[in-house]
């Protein structure tokens, strides 16, 4: 893949861009009782969202690539809430990722947190790639904030550099 068709952040524009999401959600009048991380990606981004917003980080860990960055035909749980009902159960949810690209990951994990009946999940996304998307957002979820649109490329967040120095450079 040549850099044309990769798109690179810094943690200066993911800061940014964070600080932004967190304001709409404030002015949108959303205060979630908790946080929850979808890991690996998501835990940067929920970790500023919480500058921001203070409330407790919970947090989950799936993954749809497999070792060789093909994508499992399922989300694989590599980590959940324990307790989970009684940390969910009536509770404002305010879910966090940094990219909603085929969607499949965000619905797993939308329906699995249904499933313990929270009073209310909302979504926000620091990036959303502009594609068909293989998997949808249950019409329960009514509040779904993104950080930025962009094309369907692929993004170089800085927590993944090997040298963070020559970061997009
Ligand atoms: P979605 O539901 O949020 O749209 O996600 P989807 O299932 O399509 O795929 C999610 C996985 O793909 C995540 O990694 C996510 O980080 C990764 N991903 C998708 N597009 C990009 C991109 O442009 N750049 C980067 N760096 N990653 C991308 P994962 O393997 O499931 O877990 P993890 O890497 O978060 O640990
Ligand atoms: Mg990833």
């Amino acid at each position: 893949m040549s850099s044309e068709e990769k798109i690179f952040f810094t943690y200066n524009d993911i800061h940014n861009t964070i600080q932004k999401v967190a304001q709409q959600i404030k002015q949108d009048g959303y205060d979630p009782d908790v946080i929850v991380a979808i890991g690996t990606g998501g835990f940067i981004p929920a970790r500023i969202i919480k500058t921001y917003i203070n409330k407790p980080i919970l947090t989950v860990g799936l993954k749809l690539y497999d070792e060789n960055n093909i994508p499992k035909k399922s989300p694989e749980k590599i980590q959940w809430i324990d307790e989970v009902e009684k940390k969910l159960k009536g509770k404002k949810v305010l879910l966090v990722d940094e990219v909603d690209d085929s969607r499949v990951t965000l619905e797993y994990c939308l329906r699995e947190l249904m499933s313990d009946a929270p009073a209310e999940i909302a979504v926000a996304v620091l990036h959303n790639k502009n594609k068909e998307k293989r998997g949808s957002i249950p019409a329960e979820i009514t509040r779904y904030w993104v950080g930025e649109e962009l094309e369907d490329k692929w993004i170089c967040y800085p927590w993944d550099a090997i040298d963070i120095n020559s970061h997009g450079t």
